[in-house]
């Protein structure tokens, strides 16, 4: 039984500022992502507030709405089977702390709020978020 879904993926400011972004979408090629759609765009603070609204009440919402639209970004829709879960596995623990040998942010995070990589957390949110970015 296949099981194709679709996922948003953001390659965030601090990796596109490092130009990491062809590495990491190879890293995603190589795990039988499809990139279906891509984008490179540098949103402003009140899209990133709006993208990041079910944050809202927490401390680090400010300062992770800043971050998210202090430099470019690449938005990208994948596709593979299961490809919600697969990419937070391939992504690994929010706190590249955390993040297990081979994850993304592991690789290429530099801390907790610079961690590379956004992805979304529930096949819901998948469609909403990629509403957001690609069928504005
Ligand atoms: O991105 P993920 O779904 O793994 O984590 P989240 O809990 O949904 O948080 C969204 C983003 O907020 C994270 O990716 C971090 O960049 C940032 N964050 C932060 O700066 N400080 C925290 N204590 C928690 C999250
Ligand atoms: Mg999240």
């Amino acid at each position: 039984m296949s099981n194709i879904e679709r996922t948003l993926s953001i390659i965030k400011p601090d990796a596109v500022q490092r130009n990491l972004q062809d590495q990491i979408k190879q890293e995603f090629k190589n795990k039988g992502f499809e990139i279906i759609e891509e984008k490179k765009i540098h949103i402003s603070k009140e899209e990133a507030e709006k993208f990041y609204k079910v944050h809202e009440t927490k401390p680090f919402y400010n300062d992770l709405c800043k971050y998210l639209s202090s430099g470019p970004i690449i938005v990208l829709s994948l596709q593979r089977e299961n490809a919600v879960m697969e990419n937070r596995k391939l992504m690994g623990a929010t706190n590249p702390i955390d993040a297990k040998e081979g994850t993304l942010r592991k690789k290429y995070g530099i801390s907790i709020d610079k961690n590379s990589v956004h992805g979304s957390d529930s096949i819901d949110n998948a469609k909403i978020e990629l509403d957001f970015f690609f069928n504005r």
